[in-house]
């Protein structure tokens, strides 16, 4: 194999690419982007990585989710608030319902960078170059705003560093207490179902933080029960950003990825001899890698041995993306493919992206279709012997109308009232902490099946 290096990735066969037509202006920015501080830290990601290797083993549970699209336009703090303390109450109800830690890692602070099934968006007869995110170009309709244009990457760089400052405050200066499990429950989800289900929850928990008091274990004396950790996570799409932000750790001397803890490659920009794959396999933080339905076992194991070539635990998350009627025609065969080589991955579920029709004019996700390739995952991993590590979703702590369906059920007709997202549709809260309950029903049925198999030998 040739040798590596951040830039290696630009000899390679590239998909994906911006057409930025300064280029010159486009080599400024990233000189300047790569004199920047990192993001985060190596020994973040190595503890991450520690954390997924749990995972793998099937002692923990990973809760990746948020936008399939940061935007600038959305950038505040009310936004980030709501999102962090509904992922908080879906990582609580997992870890009641898993009785396992549960890893949270957000598309956050630095999703910004869209792959697109297509160069080109038609409207109306005027063609245009297609949105490809909010660190690329604009997502108005005009020939201005669809100008790839590398200012944004520096707007990008700056916005995720705010946004990971809020989080870190968030995760570490009291917010996340299991104290304020009450606290997190936003208005109007407190009236849903889901709302009452959890309120219930959170009730035990308070009698149990409550016990734990009397016997002298408290938030001040223990941080586990005041502070939490949280990762951040995006696509590495924009390979130019990416290259800007690969630092050495000066403790292990390796290269790290510093935009994010844990980056992925999409299932569009998966090819072995390409550009992506290149990046990745050479930095050290723990990936993602999409798998959807044209990967074959052969051509995952080719894929794993570039990326975990030393079977490091923890280093590589697969997230099934394969749609509610095609999970269960290809995943057994992945399954059983990696389980076979002995090659260590936390298999995780992307019900999002195999499941996306139009209705309406809108582009919208059944939440019955979601639920579906969730529970075929759960089902495949219990009768393959192998761990359902996690799960990827795209999220949003407020009340929009994206995806269809839910206990509180939004309507094909509904979709208009409040569909905000620049990409995909995204679950709203409510939406999100029943799909919580529905995967910790899941969990339990597991741990009780594992229960089982001890005991009876
Ligand atoms: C995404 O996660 O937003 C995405 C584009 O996914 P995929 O690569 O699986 O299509
Ligand atoms: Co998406």
């Amino acid at each position: 194999m040739t040798k590596w290096s951040p830039n290696s990735w630009r000899s390679k066969p590239i998909s994906q690419v911006p057409a930025y037509p300064d280029q010159a202006a486009l080599q400024e920015t990233e000189a300047r982007l790569a004199t920047f501080p990192p993001l985060v830290f190596a020994g973040e990601a190595r503890k991450l990585k520690k954390q997924l290797a749990q995972v793998a083993a099937g002692e923990a549970f990973l809760l990746q989710g948020g936008d399939c699209a940061e935007s600038f336009a959305e950038h505040g703090a009310d936004n980030i608030r709501d999102f962090f303390r509904v992922f908080l109450q879906m990582s609580v109800v997992l870890t009641f319902a898993g009785q396992q830690p549960v890893v949270k890692v957000g598309r956050i602070a630095g999703q910004f960078a869209k792959p697109r099934s297509s160069d080109n968006e038609t409207r109306d007869g005027m063609t245009l170059p297609s949105y490809r995110g909010d660190i690329i170009n604009g997502i108005e309709f005009d020939e201005a705003s669809r100008i790839p244009d590398p200012a944004r990457q520096t707007m990008a760089y700056r916005q995720s560093a705010a946004t990971l400052n809020l989080l870190r405050a968030f995760a570490q200066g009291g917010y996340a207490s299991l104290e304020n499990v009450h606290s997190w429950m936003l208005g109007f989800v407190s009236d849903s179902p889901q709302g009452e289900r959890y309120a219930a929850l959170a009730n035990r928990i308070t009698e149990t933080m409550n016990f734990m008091r009397a016997i002298g274990i408290t938030s001040e004396s223990n941080y586990a029960l005041r502070e939490t950790d949280f990762y951040t996570s995006h696509e590495a799409l924009l390979l130019g950003y990416e290259e800007a932000l690969t630092r050495v750790d000066s403790t292990s001397g390796d290269w790290y990825a510093t935009s994010g803890h844990m980056i992925w490659i999409g299932d569009r920009t998966r090819q072995a001899d390409h550009a992506h794959i290149e990046y990745c396999r050479g930095i050290k933080n723990p990936l993602g890698l999409k798998c959807g339905p044209s990967l074959t076992p052969d051509g995952l194991l080719e894929l794993i041995d570039l990326l975990n070539p030393e079977n490091e635990p923890g280093r590589l998350t697969l997230i099934a993306r394969f749609g509610a009627d095609k999970a269960g025609d290809h995943l057994p065969k992945l399954a059983r493919a990696v389980k076979k080589e002995g090659r260590s991955v936390v298999w995780s579920c992307d019900p999002m992206h195999g499941n996306t029709i139009t209705a309406a004019g809108y582009k919208t996700r059944p939440f019955d279709r979601i639920l579906r390739e969730v529970q075929t995952f759960f089902e495949v991993h219990r009768a393959e012997g192998t761990h359902p590590g996690g799960i990827h979703v795209e999220m949003t702590g407020k009340n929009v109308t994206e995806c269809t369906g839910g206990a509180r059920a939004v309507r094909d007709e509904d979709l208009q009232n409040r569909y905000h997202t620049h990409c995909d549709p995204r679950l709203n809260a409510d939406q999100a902490i029943e799909l919580s309950f529905l995967i910790s029903d899941l969990l339990k049925k597991q741990s009780g099946a594992h229960e089982k198999k001890v005991v009876n030998g």
